[in-house]
């Protein structure tokens, strides 16, 4: 958690100097829908073509957000592996159905969707 805390601070420091960083940092830590990782994640995936296989908390073709939330830990590590998976495609995590590559998608733009999916971990 504290962890946490610094993660979200070192963001804000680094992306902006507005004078709400506190209050955000500190209510981030508790509803990820006020984290700027989520809204900015979650444009890039409403915008790509990832809803037409995955739902936030049910399987469709892909695994539910959640489940893959649940399943990675939000480190920088994983960000970029999953990162990777989106851009070059993925197989064999989930079951046998293979994610498509998506080769146009801007590694920075993978990494802040990943951000966004690992924010919608329930165990907590
Ligand atoms: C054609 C269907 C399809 C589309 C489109 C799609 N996915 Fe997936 N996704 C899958 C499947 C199937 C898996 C499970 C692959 C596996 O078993 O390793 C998956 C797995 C994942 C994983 C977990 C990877 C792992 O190794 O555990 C993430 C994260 C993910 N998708 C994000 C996205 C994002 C973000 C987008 C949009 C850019 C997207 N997906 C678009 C089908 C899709």
């Amino acid at each position: 958690m504290i962890a946490m805390l610094a993660l979200v601070a070192a963001c804000n420091n680094s992306s902006s100097n507005d004078s709400t960083t506190d209050t955000s940092a500190s209510s981030s830590a508790s509803d990820p829908s006020s984290n700027p990782d989520y809204s900015k994640g979650i444009k890039l995936v409403t915008t790509n073509d990832c809803l037409g296989c995955h739902k936030i908390d049910e399987k469709l073709t892909g695994p539910a957000y959640q489940d893959v939330a649940n399943k990675y830990k939000n480190t920088d590590e994983n960000v970029k592996m999953l990162a990777g998976k989106i851009i070059a495609g993925g197989s064999g995590n989930w079951g046998t159905v293979p994610m498509t590559p998506h080769p146009a998608l801007a590694e920075g733009d993978a990494e802040q969707m990943v951000k966004y999916i690992l924010l919608l971990r329930t165990n907590k």
